[in-house]
Order: structure tokens, then C-alpha cells, then sequence
């Protein structure tokens, strides 16, 4: 083997002893609230982004079809050099009303969309304001930047957020990033608050919204319907690949000068095709769906209560949250691994995450709602977290079981 070869080898073989070695597990079925999955057979998913089960919703599946049908595989190159299709400005007119915004843009990812935002944003008399868990890809969008300087706020810490505001003599543009639903806690951003500091100090707020549209605000529009600021964010990124659809894809909605400026020079827009259009179909499908079935939502939201509730009264000590991520803090990552391979056996697929995606001594089982899951689905799989969180000393005391 070459020495690059057992480099290599090293480093995977060390994630491999400290027990953070990720596993594919092979789906045989559409995601859905219960999928095949290989070596396991049926298991209950706790651990999509498919929070409305839009994945293989007849509608979603049959537009994206149609689209492939009548559209072809794709661009076959840049939108700017190439052209681009009708669904892909239908889609982008409809994430705009969906936003409350004039404009949108849409990205093969919403990692690319983050990339290619923040950048573009951030001149050299920007000062970019970050909050410290803010997901990887507004990182990488920082990291990307050339900005005047970088600040990063302890999480969601208005005080720290208000001193770096003050902090900016000087800087043309002051650009605060969040995200809408931080993934790893399930929390929401404090977007009144941060808005009102915004305006005090004539700061732009962008907000990636990836885990909030189709989940948090009465019709799923996101955080700021959750918070009653519709129309008053500057700049939205967000995913077509979780609520919206879960294929892939992703957008920045925002001004139009914001969305014209972005498609002149960001560099994913500039240097990569197009959404495939069976994307584009299938997410304008979903969009479609979301909008004429807040019911969706509605019983999203009563999942997501009901099992929290059920969690606590069995025991556990979810974080609490208002989106459909609920997080079970166990401590040492080898612990979050062990109990998900544990519930995973007992038929629920639920992911442990550890260090490094979440600080040491932190690791925790996130558990994923969906509108799709059944309440039969729900009362096994609590009895599998129930069993689980006994059998490995999670659970001290069992206190008896919640109905639903
Ligand atoms: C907050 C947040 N932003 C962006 C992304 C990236 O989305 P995509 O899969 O569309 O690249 C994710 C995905 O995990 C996310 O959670």
C-alpha cells in the first residue's frame, strides 16, 4: 500500500476504535414513515428530514416524473450558458410567495446555496456575525468569505450579539447569520430579538431555514411565521431536501436585487448546473401539497408534542424545542452509537451523533418527527426507547408507559 494508502487507513481505522466510523444503511423502499431497510427488514424512521412525508407522496412522485418525461435529465451545463427551464422560475416564484419574499434563487443544495450567499454578501467593509451553532454549511459559507471581519456569538446569546453590533464601527455591512431550527439542539433562533437588534444597528439578517419551512408556523412557512415577522427577513436559505420533497436542492429567497446580484456572481450559480428538473417538478409539487394541506402541519406539530411529552413522562430528558427535532442528551458518543445500533435492532432507525458534530461529553440520540408517522408507529417505537433506555441504565426508574 502507498504511504497516502495507509495514511488513510490510519485515520479511518482511529474512527473506527473511538466508535464514530458512520455506516450506510441501505433503504430498499421509498423513505417513509416505515421503510425496509437491508439486514433489518421494516423499521420504524425516527431519523429523516421527511417531516411531512412528502418523499413518496403520489403528487411529489408523479410531477417529478412528468418533469423528466417532458424536461430531459437536465441543463447539461450552467443556467447563464445553457438556459434554464420553466419549472425552475415557477418553482422560484412559488419558494418566493411560500417566503414572503420578492425573489428567489434556487441551488442544486442548500450547502450551495450557503456558499454562494454569504460570500456574495460579504465584501471587505462587511463584518459577518455568526452564531456559534449555526449549521456547517454557513460555516463554510464564512469560511469562503473575505469579509472586513469575523465575529461568532455564543449560541443565541442576544447580549453577545447586541456587543458585536456595537463593535462595528466602521463596517459598511453588518451581516448576522442564524439558523432558523439549529439542528443538533432543535431550538429556534430568537428572530424577533435579533431582528430588532438588526434594525437598531441597520444590520442585514440572513436565516437558514433548512429545518424550519414545512415544519415550525401555523401553515409551515418557517420561523418567522412560528414568530409573526413574515416578510420582515432579508435573506432566506433553505432546502427542498427535507419537508420540501426531500430529493435535493435549495434556494436563497430574498430582494430581487439580492437574487439578480446572486445570479450574476455567486460561484455555485456561476460554475454548476441547474436543478435536475425532475427536482424542480417534484419540489413545486410538494410546495403545492404544504400549501393546500396544513393539516400536515398541524399533525406534525401533535407528533412531535406527543411523543416529547411521552419521552419525559417515561423518563427521558428531551431537549425542549418547538420543531420536529428532538434531541436525548447520553453523554459519550460510544453511548449515543450503542443506543441507536439497540433501537435499530428492536426495528427504529434513529441516529446517535457525537463528537465532532457535537462537543464532547454531549452526544445525544436526535429523534426526527414526521406528519407520516401513525400513532401505532409512535407507541412502538417509545417502547423500544423505553426498553433501550432501561436496559442500558439510561432509564433508572421506569415510571410506566403514556398512551396515546
Ligand atoms: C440548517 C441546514 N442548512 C443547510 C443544510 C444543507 O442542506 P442540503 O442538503 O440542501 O445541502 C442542512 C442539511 O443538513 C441543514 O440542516
Amino acid at each position: 500500500m502507498s504511504a497516502l494508502g495507509c495514511e488513510i487507513r490510519d485515520e479511518l481505522d482511529k474512527l473506527r476504535t473511538t466508535g464514530t466510523y458512520k455506516q450506510f444503511n441501505v433503504l430498499e423502499t421509498p423513505q417513509g414513515p416505515v421503510v425496509r431497510m437491508a439486514g433489518h427488514g421494516e423499521v420504524i424512521v425516527l431519523s429523516s428530514n421527511n417531516y411531512l412525508g412528502l418523499a413518496d407522496h403520489p403528487d411529489v412522485v408523479a410531477a417529478g416524473i412528468e418533469g423528466l418525461r417532458r424536461y430531459g435529465a437536465g441543463t447539461a451545463s450552467v443556467r447563464f450558458i445553457c438556459g434554464t427551464f420553466a419549472p425552475h422560475l415557477e418553482l422560484e416564484r412559488d419558494i418566493a410567495d411560500l417566503s414572503e419574499t420578492e425573489s428567489a434563487l434556487t441551488y442544486v443544495s442548500c450547502w450551495n446555496a450557503n456558499e454562494a450567499v454569504i460570500p456574495t454578501l460579504a465584501d471587505d467593509r462587511t463584518v459577518i456575525i455568526s452564531d456559534e451553532l449555526n449549521h456547517a454549511s454557513v460555516i463554510d459559507g464564512v469560511r469562503l468569505s473575505k469579509p472586513q471581519r469575523k465575529l461568532v456569538y455564543p449560541h443565541s446569546d442576544m447580549a453577545a450579539l447586541r456587543e458585536a453590533l456595537r463593535s462595528c464601527t466602521g463596517s459598511r455591512r453588518k451581516l448576522i447569520l442564524t439558523d432558523g431550527v439549529f439542528s443538533m439542539e432543535g431550538d429556534l433562533a430568537r428572530l424577533p430579538d435579533i431582528l430588532e437588534l438588526a434594525r437598531a444597528h441597520d444590520a442585514i439578517v440572513l436565516v437558514d431555514d433548512s429545518h424550519g419551512v414545512g415544519v415550525v408556523g401555523a401553515t409551515g412557512r418557517g420561523v418567522a411565521e412560528h414568530f409573526g415577522v413574515l416578510g420582515q427577513v432579508d435573506v432566506i436559505t433553505g432546502t427542498l431536501g427535507k419537508a420540501l420533497g426531500g430529493a435535493a436542492g435549495g434556494y436563497v429567497a430574498a430582494t430581487e436585487e439580492v437574487c439578480d446580484l446572486l445570479a450574476q456572481r455567486s460561484r455555485p450559480q456561476l460554475f454548476s448546473n441547474a436543478l435536475p428538473p425532475t427536482v424542480a417538478c417534484s419540489a413545486r409539487a410538494a410546495v403545492q401539497v404544504l400549501r393546500a394541506r396544513p393539516d400536515l402541519v398541524s399533525r406534525l406539530h401533535e407528533n412531535t408534542s406527543w411523543f416529547r411529552a411521552a419521552l419525559r413522562e417515561t423518563g427521558f430528558a428531551p431537549l425542549p424545542g418547538d420543531a420536529a427535532i428532538i434531541p436525548i442528551i447520553v453523554g459519550e458518543t460510544a453511548r449515543a452509537i450503542e443506543l441507536s445500533q439497540k433501537l435499530l435492532d428492536r426495528g427504529v432507525f434513529v441516529t446517535g451523533f457525537g463528537y465532532p458534530v457535537v462537543p464532547e461529553g454531549t452526544a445525544r440520540i436526535r429523534v426526527q418527527m414526521s406528519a407520516a408517522l401513525e400513532p401505532v408507529h409512535l407507541e412502538r417505537a417509545l417502547a423500544a426507547f423505553v426498553e433501550v433506555g432501561h436496559e442500558s441504565g439510561l432509564l433508572p426508574v421506569l415510571k410506566g408507559g403514556a398512551k396515546r
